[in-house]
């Protein structure tokens, strides 16, 4: 979920809509805004998108203080009743909130017997408990909210108005980011810095369990006990452009192309004036020390991990483990006596990543974060951070951030492998180079894959995508990719193991994506495209200059055999893409789904 809040002389019901559309990324099964000026509160909600509620809020509704919200559910159906703002009994108090409230079962019953709830939500609770605190225990507003936040277990991102105080809204955090924005004359409240980018690049973070009073020209800053917190702000350094669509019909289009640029971004970023990798010495030391790696993350950022894995122990001869975090938080594997640990996210405000990180660092282990967001919360609260220069990824999907993360490691990789004096006849930067011309020469043949689309997935409900090594990996992400968008329901297999079970679904038809880039397992995997197809598979062969065959529909340019899934990954972002426009799904903003997950 997003939330968003403004208090300032403009009207600031365009404010929260439009903030609230850059959000909608984090979630978008319903929105709501709750507008406060001298005839009261003005709460709009509606199902669905942004674009619906824009619709429903009333022209002349206006108020120069309001708070706003875009919903991913958790706890009740994503309907109207359920979206944000919530108002306790007597409306004289709005939230909205991101995160979970664990304790919410807990706290109807002990706390608020008799409490007529208006939604299934766990955050009625919060603004429920308000009205208590402040009519029963007679506590003043700012005490109420600190007592309340006392109370609840688990995450939130909290702005909360008081209909009989129409310049101040109530600020609280625990665990979900939030953020406020500094202006000439006004305060702006968001989940993440894009919401509010076009008010100012000022910004003030919140830690958690902290509180905020915010007003037109003051915010002070408490913790639960009421102790000031001096803090200053910092400026986002984020175009407000970089987050337009531009001439293109969709963020993921945009963002598919743009990967080569973002490669090459990635090789100025690291290599210094000698040629030579650049990397903070300390994360040199921490990952010298080290025995075995731990890789955690989840989706797309995990897919990337499985290939870090490969890089690392081809390249550096480091050992790696790759877990999905919401796994390893309870399930935790045995650790070797030095582990590291890398946490790989786009946002980095994964609340699954985050629970890992926060859980090893009270065992005292060092970690990195490789996320595209500086100062996210696994960066600021990781030891050290790499930044993947991908540029604002919007589209739910991920793709530049992806490829972005692959080539971070594999520059890891190689100053690892450099640190240990491993020889290698690797020129990295050189390789990354040609990787992102053959990227480019991938994405300039759209027409071709489309027509791959039309061939293989026009009538098609099922689809496999099989590959043997890093091609695996890659196969795991196209099928992600497909699910994702289209709702095909697609697997990705290590080609060897689909005769153990899975071949039993191959019939006269289906459709099956074979990834060939890998010389060594070149035999294996043509020797799987034959059992398929002799079962009826109809089997689309994508391989690599080199091994290719004359029969093959779509042959990548040779690249190193490390960087591989860099280019193959391309036709499979775009095959995705296609196939959701074909069967005519929202590409961008897919259902179900959000880009930012902050809840475990
Ligand atoms: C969500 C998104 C996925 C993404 C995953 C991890 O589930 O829908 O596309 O891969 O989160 O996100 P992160 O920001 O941690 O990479």
């Amino acid at each position: 979920c997003g939330i968003v809040g403004y208090v300032g002389s403009q009207d600031a019901a365009e404010i929260l809509l439009k903030g609230l559309e850059k959000l909608e990324y984090r979630g978008y099964d319903s929105a709501g805004i709750a507008l406060l000026n001298k005839g009261g509160v003005h709460v709009f909600k509606e199902k669905g998108r942004i674009a619906a509620l824009r619709k429903a809020v009333d022209q002349s509704a206006s108020g120069h203080l309001g708070i706003g919200h875009t919903r991913w559910a958790t706890h009740g159906e994503p309907n109207r009743r359920n979206a944000h703002p919530h108002q306790s009994s007597n409306t004289r108090f709005t939230i909205v909130h991101n995160g979970v409230i664990e304790n919410y079962k807990e706290i109807k019953q002990e706390l608020l017997g008799g409490i007529q709830f208006n939604s299934e939500t766990d955050t009625e609770v919060i603004v429920q408990l308000m009205e208590r605190f402040v009519d029963d225990k007679g506590l003043q507003v700012e005490e109420a909210f600190r007592e309340t936040l006392s109370v609840l277990k688990g995450s939130y991102a909290i702005a909360l108005m008081d209909s009989e105080n129409d310049h101040t809204i109530y600020v609280g955090k625990n665990k979900s980011p939030l953020l406020i924005g500094i202006g000439q004359d006004f305060h702006v409240i968001a989940s993440d810095a894009m919401a509010a980018l076009q008010l100012t690049n000022q910004f003030v973070e919140l830690m958690d369990e902290e509180i905020v009073i915010v007003q037109n020209s003051s915010k002070t800053i408490k913790n639960l006990s009421g102790q000031m917190i001096h803090r200053s702000p910092f400026t986002v350094k984020l175009d407000a452009k970089d987050i337009e669509k531009g001439p293109y019909p969709h963020y993921m289009l945009k963002e598919i192309d743009e990967q080569p640029f973002v490669i090459r971004k990635l090789v100025t970023k690291y290599q210094n004036g000698d040629g030579e990798i650049t990397i903070d010495e300390n994360i040199r030391e921490a990952l010298q020390e080290t025995d075995r790696i731990y890789i955690v993350a989840c989706g797309t950022s995990y897919h990337a991990g499985l290939v870090g894995k490969q890089l690392f122990e081809r390249i550096a001869h480091i050992p790696v483990e790759v877990h999905i975090a919401s796994e390893f938080l309870y399930n935790r594997p045995l650790l070797s006596s030095h582990p590291m640990f890398i946490f790989i996210s786009q946002s980095g405000e994964t609340a699954d990543s985050r629970g890992v990180l926060v859980d090893i660092k009270k065992s005292g282990y060092r970690a990195l974060a490789l996320t595209n967001v500086p100062g996210s919360t696994l960066s600021r609260e990781s030891d050290f951070t790499l930044i993947t220069h991908a540029g604002p990824e919007i589209a739910v999907a991920s793709t530049k951030a992806y490829t972005a993360q692959i080539a971070v490691l594999a520059i890891l990789a190689s100053d690892c492998a450099r640190n240990r004096g491993i020889q290698r006849n690797f020129d990295l930067f050189k390789e990354l180079g040609l990787a992102a011309n053959a990227m480019e020469i991938m994405i300039n043949r759209k027409e071709q894959i489309e027509e791959i689309v039309w061939k293989y997935l026009s009538v098609s409900r099922n689809c496999f995508f099989i590959g043997r090594s890093v091609d695996y990996y890659v196969c795991l992400e196209g099928a992600l990719k497909l699910k994702e968008i289209s709702y095909i329901q697609a697997e990705g297999f290590a080609g060897g193991e689909l005769k153990h079970g899975t071949i039993a679904l191959i019939e006269e038809g289906t459709p099956v994506i074979a990834l060939l880039t890998q010389p060594h397992v070149s035999g294996n995997i043509r020797s799987n495209v034959q059992e398929v197809m002799a079962r009826g598979a109809n089997v689309c062969m994508i391989s690599i200059e080199g091994i290719e065959d004359k029969n093959d529909q779509l042959v990548v340019p040779h690249i190193h055999e490390y960087l591989t899934p860099l280019v193959s990954v391309i036709p499979l972002q775009l095959i995705a893409y296609y196939a959701a426009l074909y069967r005519g799904c929202d590409v961008d903003k897919p259902r179900n789904l959000a880009k930012s997950v902050t809840v475990e």
